[in-house]
């Protein structure tokens, strides 16, 4: 087992990784302050885990909320079952609650917990490999507008992040490798040596190997720790997490939440932009080149769908939560491991990026 730290303060918290974590209650239970506990789950998720979590958690009052499964269903009318379960249970400011899922019930949960009665406890158990690599770490918690991924949030750090990689047994290819994309991410934007190991051992990785994946997890967890740290609240470096996700957004937006699953998207995202950074001279052709040839090794798509145009593209991309003064910023790369977000790009450059993409899927 490994533990990591999200060192921010008063507010730090551990992020446990380990198989069969799970069955480890003395991991969850001191951070669990009064008697109250909500475990919020989905359809898919709960008949899987919910029992284990429960026995976790003997001896609390316990209540669980089973949300439908979907991206979907990350919206702010889903999002009032949570409220309504808490209230009719009459939860109190000291209870606190458990997400146990992906990223979907992570963020939502999370939002659950920053805004019941100002402010309660929260604590992460991620199933896909998605979560365990990102969205539990980082408190950005949220739910999707009809006109914008994410668009309604809050920060809100967990008190722990207790990650099980025996739960990735029961996940499907097409999810495992929606997580490599973002595990890819870390490399790109500031890890040049841990790029370099996933060129080698990518095929490790879709082949679900326990000890690759393990590594894969820790050394996300450790730079997603050290990004949140420096810049909890996005003021900064902690933008360039969001590589591949302008282009990748309006993908999910154009298409109907679900359709693509995030980690598709972003990876199709991080593929534009390492296509417009070449454009602009400041990525080689070779590396646009090897970011491409890993993501479709990792099983991802590089090409946005045929359906979408330019024009569409630009509209949803100027409802991104970078944009500044009504400015589109974009994360671009530098070099394989150096990443920049960048208002200084060149429209025209964008625009044949764009146009390029276009013909490519067409
Ligand atoms: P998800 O939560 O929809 O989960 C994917 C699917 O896998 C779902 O059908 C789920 O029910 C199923 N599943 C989950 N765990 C399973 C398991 N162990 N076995 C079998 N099935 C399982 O999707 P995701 O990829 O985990 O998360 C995507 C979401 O995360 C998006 O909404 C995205 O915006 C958000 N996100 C947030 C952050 C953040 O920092 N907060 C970062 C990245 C992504
Ligand atoms: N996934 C982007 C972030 O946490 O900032």
């Amino acid at each position: 087992m490994k533990a990591l730290q999200v060192e921010l303060g008063e507010r730090s918290y551990p992020i446990h990784i380990g198989s069969g974590l799970l069955d480890k209650p003395e991991l969850i239970r001191n951070h669990i302050a009064a008697s109250q506990v909500m475990v919020v789950s989905n359809e898919t998720i709960a008949p899987l885990y919910l029992d284990r979590v429960c026995d976790m958690l003997s001896g609390y009052e316990q209540h669980s909320v089973i949300l439908p499964d979907g991206e979907q269903y990350k919206n702010l009318d889903v999002l009032n079952r949570i409220f309504d379960a808490l209230l009719e249970k009459r939860f109190n400011r000291q209870c606190t609650l458990i997400a146990l899922g992906g990223g979907v019930i992570g963020d939502m949960t999370g939002f659950a917990a920053a805004s019941y009665q100002r402010g309660v406890s929260f604590i992460q158990l991620p199933t896909t490999l998605l979560a365990q690599v990102d969205s539990s770490v980082g408190g950005k918690t949220g739910v999707n507008h009809r006109l914008g991924k994410n668009m309604i949030g809050a920060f809100h750090q967990p008190r722990c992040v207790l990650i099980d990689t025996e739960t990735l047994n029961t996940l499907d290819d097409r999810q495992l490798a929606a997580g490599i994309a973002e595990v890819i991410k870390y490399g790109l934007i500031r890890d040049t040596g841990f790029f370099n190991w996933l060129e080698e051992n990518i095929d490790r990785l879709t082949g679900r190997d326990p000890e690759a994946l393990g590594h894969a997890i820790e050394r996300s967890c450790i730079n997603k720790a050290e990004v949140v740290a420096a810049d909890e609240l996005e003021s900064g470096q902690r933008a360039l997490l969001n590589l591949g996700h302008t282009f990748g957004h309006a993908i999910e937006t154009a298409t109907g939440y679900g359709t693509w699953l995030h980690g598709e998207a972003v990876s199709t995202g991080m593929a534009m932009a390492a296509d417009l950074s070449a454009r602009h001279g400041w990525l080689s052709g070779e590396d646009a080149l090897r970011i491409r040839r890993l993501l479709v090794r990792a099983g991802l798509p590089v090409t946005p769908p045929e359906s979408m145009s330019k024009t569409e593209f630009m509209d949803l991309m100027a409802v991104d939560k970078k944009v500044l003064d009504r400015k589109l910023r974009l994360v671009l790369l530098k070099s394989i491991g150096e990443a920049l977000v960048t208002a200084d790009f060149r429209p025209d450059l964008l625009n044949e990026t764009l146009e390029h993409y276009h013909q490519k899927a067409s």
